[in-house]
């Protein structure tokens, strides 16, 4: 296993082009279930998590040619049971139970169970499938679910934080070929449950209110396969972006939709960053002096709590103080132990974090805890003085393509030890 060392304290500059977003190619990969048809989906990034998605396919029978980030994927499944160990490996894999459903009329998907970021339970999904007529058992860790015939439905998918984006993307892709009119009320709007919907509609699938709370799919009885271009990572610009600010650099991102950006950019302006719109590209400049900014975190298109901790790496740095809280995930916050130990002041009152700027920060070993903790520990020891040693960085590999040689190009003195 592998380690990053970083030595802080340099500036950035250049071009980093942006990479295929992680969160929309799982679930269109895993939509690809529902024919038996050649799919060819492009830009897909090289990551733990995609090729873990990969392998899945592969286990249920699928045949996955995957080349410099294309994916052509064909043949039928010929199982509707997803492997425990895959599935536990990666939440994100539950977005197969919607398509396996579908297509089999039967599915067995491990429960995800928790993570570091929080439970992350599966009520909505079985709430959508249950609406769709199928009958759920839950036992030896296995969500089964069995439907003689998936009937369309008028279905509320609205939890307690809000809309879920993958019992979104499972249920829509379940209804596509249900008998039927669907309504999702209170759908994830995120970017990348759009391009799903996108994906499901080149396949044939009839949907209407793509991106809105509301989704009506009209199911049909078949789906063809297609070709598809995965669109820019905005979590990974958003990180950049970050970054640029950390370093005070002026940074170019490339194959970047800013438009997905509006609440990242609109927060960091009033911290005195600024911003230059090419038609797909951003200029980022980090000032010289930061100011604090209080953030909370909401479903899209409030700001992404994927950004939270890179955030939260920000503001520590920034003189004066700033109250960060998730309300999509309120217990996200394991990188504020591992923040503090490089000398940041932030505290939990209740269920926010409080951040007291300190001049600097200083390199240490920290060990990263998930995804995107792991991105604001880079952050920070970007900024700190001395050297930083990141561990445990196969959860930042599954999310981030080629992280360290993106940020050595702009200059970081970034490199890979064995652990
Ligand atoms: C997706 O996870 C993303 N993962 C997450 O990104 C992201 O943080 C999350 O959406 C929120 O934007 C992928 O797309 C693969 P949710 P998902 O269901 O769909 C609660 C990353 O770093 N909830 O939208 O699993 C849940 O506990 C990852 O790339 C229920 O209560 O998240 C949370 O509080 C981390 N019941 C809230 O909803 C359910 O059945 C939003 O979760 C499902 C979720």
């Amino acid at each position: 296993m592998d380690k990053l060392v970083i030595e802080g304290g340099k500036k950035l500059k250049g071009e980093v082009r942006v990479s295929g977003s992680k969160n929309s190619t799982l679930p269109i990969l895993a939509a690809t279930l529902l024919t038996d048809d050649k799919c060819v989906i492009r830009n897909v990034p090289k990551l733990r998590d995609t090729l873990t998605m990969i392998k899945l396919l592969r286990s249920l029978g699928k045949t996955v040619d995957y080349n410099n980030n294309t994916a052509v994927i064909s043949g039928a499944a010929n199982s509707s049971s997803a492997d425990y160990k895959l599935v536990s490996t990666m939440r994100g894999s539950f977005c197969v139970m919607g398509p396996l459903l579908a297509k089999f009329r039967t599915a067995k998907v491990s429960l995800p169970g928790g993570c570091v970021i929080g439970i992350r339970p599966v009520d909505l999904h079985i709430k959508g499938f249950q609406a769709l007529g199928a009958g759920i058992e839950v036992e030896g860790g296995y969500v089964i679910a069995k439907a003689k015939q998936l009937k369309g439905d008028l279905i509320y998918l609205g939890g307690m934080f809000g809309p879920s984006v993958l019992a979104t993307d499972n249920v829509m892709m379940a209804a596509s070929l249900a008998t039927g009119e669907t309504i999702i009320e209170s759908a994830a709007c995120e970017p990348e449950v759009e391009e799903l919907t996108e994906f499901l509609i080149k396949m044939g699938a009839k949907i209407e209110g793509k991106g809105t709370p509301r989704l009506v799919i009209h199911g049909v009885k078949k789906l063809h396969g297609a070709e598809y271009d995965i669109g820019p990572d905005r979590i990974e610009a958003g990180t950049f972006v970050l970054l640029a600010a950390a370093t005070g650099s002026t940074l170019t991102l490339r194959n970047v939709n800013y438009s997905q950006l509006l609440v990242l950019m609109d927060r960091l302006e009033q911290c005195g960053v600024k911003f230059k719109k090419g038609k797909d590209s951003l200029t980022v400049t980090g000032p010289k002096k930061l100011k604090p900014v209080s953030v909370t975190t909401y479903p899209y298109p409030g700001f992404p709590t994927d950004l939270q901790a890179q955030f939260m790496a920000l503001m520590s740095i920034t003189p004066g103080i700033s109250i960060i809280t998730d309300k999509v995930f309120p217990d996200r916050f394991m990188h504020i132990a591992e923040l503090n130990r490089m000398g940041a002041n932030i505290r939990r009152d209740n269920g926010a974090a409080i951040v007291e700027g300190v001049r600097n920060l200083f390199g240490a070993p920290v060990m990263a805890s998930d995804l995107r903790a792991s991105a604001a520990l880079v952050l920070a020891g970007l900024v700190a003085k001395g050297k930083t040693e990141i561990h445990r960085i196969y959860h930042l590999e599954r999310g981030y393509e080629n992280i360290d040689e993106k940020l050595k190009k702009l200059g970081a003195k970034i490199y890979r030890e064995k652990e």
